[in-house]
């Protein structure tokens, strides 16, 4: 069984396999499989983004194709490529062969005319390279495709992106249009650090996934057996969300509240005590500034009083965060970057990017 029977049953079968969802992810879940809509998630580093696509994988049999994005990616990275390397080990075995296809050519033109006329033999499918978008609709059996970060990748691959999207097919000039024949489930995630274009938020169901609430997020630590008694555990999700609070520029993740679980459980913690915490914090805190700030935190954290934010570590992130680096009208709204702001400028895009794409499509407007 591959589909699901209904929002509870995508929660369920997520479960068991480990991934813990809430009612608002395993109803887009659900819409996604019913409605043959890709999933886009933003949200924070570690939050279970990427986790959620393998663990759609693993609760439906499906295979899972993964494209991590990239900045500079280009079509061949994501689409196909040919592959170089094996076309020219067959001419090099071949060569005796070839050299008797052109042996009584007249001249130049007449030769590379007869060699041309032998295209079809390295321009077919024994040697394509598929990469995930051509492999996800070529498969024969359904799959699961995970276009991660895709907030890293250029313009010119979230346009393939989206015409591979739309149309669910891909094109391959020299061998004719690949059509899948189940549409695969696909989850895009985004860590935010630009906006995505509009045409591509309008083609997916959109959920922001933030942090967990407490008690889903000590379910987590409960079912990943960290050793770590639950009442424990339980303080230490306390702890991990006030540090949350900090405005720290690299806050915590549920990955990190699990490492120190672990961390804490592998030191015999019977109880949360701040020097102890202080002696792991690097497990939770990763730039030099957070450590300090964190560790100076502790001790009220650990005694659940409130500690006030400091607004720098939200200044850096935002600094990060500012709109990406496409034009005005990209991100569906009016947009002026700064004179000169680095990220405002307009990226270019090599002229062959794009070329390998979709014939069916050609003359037709990438986006609407
Ligand atoms: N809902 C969840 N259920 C179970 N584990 C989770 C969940 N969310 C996050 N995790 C844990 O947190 C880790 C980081 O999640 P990941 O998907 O890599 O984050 P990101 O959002 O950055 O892609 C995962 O490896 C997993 O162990
Ligand atoms: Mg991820």
């Amino acid at each position: 069984m591959t589909s699901f029977a209904s929002v509870d049953d995508v929660a369920a079968r997520l479960a068991e396999v480990g991934y813990l969802a809430d009612r608002r992810l395993a109803t887009t879940v659900f819409l996604q499989a019913e409605l043959g809509k890709p999933v886009l998630l933003e949200g924070p580093a570690g939050v279970g983004k990427t986790e959620l696509a393998k663990a759609l994988a693993a609760a439906t049999g499906r295979r899972l194709l993964r494209l991590q994005c990239y900045e500079g990616q280009d079509e061949t990275k994501a689409l196909y490529d040919w592959d170089y390397g094996k076309q020219m080990l067959y001419t090099q075995l071949l060569r005796e062969k070839i050299g008797a296809i052109v042996e009584d050519a007249g001249d130049l033109r007449e030769a590379v005319d007869r060699i041309s006329a032998q295209d079809s033999v390295f321009f077919s499918e024994r040697f394509l390279a598929a990469r995930p978008l051509l492999e996800a609709v070529r498969s024969p059996e359904p799959v699961v495709l995970l276009v991660d970060e895709v907030d890293r990748a250029d313009e010119a691959l979230e346009a393939v992106l989206l015409e591979m999207l739309a149309e669910q097919q891909v094109s391959v000039p020299e061998l004719g249009t690949f059509t899948a024949a189940h549409p695969p489930y696909v989850v895009l995630t985004s860590n935010n650090t630009r906006d995505l274009s509009a045409a591509l938020k309008r083609r997916c169901l959109h959920l922001f996934l933030d942090y967990p609430s407490a008690a889903r997020e000590l379910d987590i630590i409960r079912s990943k057996k960290t050793g770590l008694a639950d009442a424990l555990a339980g303080h230490l999700v306390d702890v991990v969300r006030g540090l949350r609070g900090l405005g720290l520029r690299k806050p915590p993740s549920i990955s990190e509240t699990i490492d120190w679980a672990r961390t804490l459980a592998v030191l015999g913690a019977t109880e949360l005590e701040p020097g102890l915490l202080e002696d792991t914090i690097s497990v939770v805190a990763k730039y030099e500034k957070d450590v300090e700030r964190a560790a100076a935190a502790l001790p009220k954290l650990v005694a659940g009083e409130e500690v006030a934010a400091e607004n720098e570590g939200a200044a850096l992130r935002g600094e990060r965060d500012r709109p990406g680096r496409h034009g005005p009208g990209y991100y569906g709204e009016k947009q002026q970057p700064a004179p000169g702001d680095e990220h405002g400028r307009v990226r270019q895009v090599s002229t062959s990017q794009g070329a390998r794409s979709f014939t069916a499509n050609l003359g037709r407007p990438r986006r609407a």
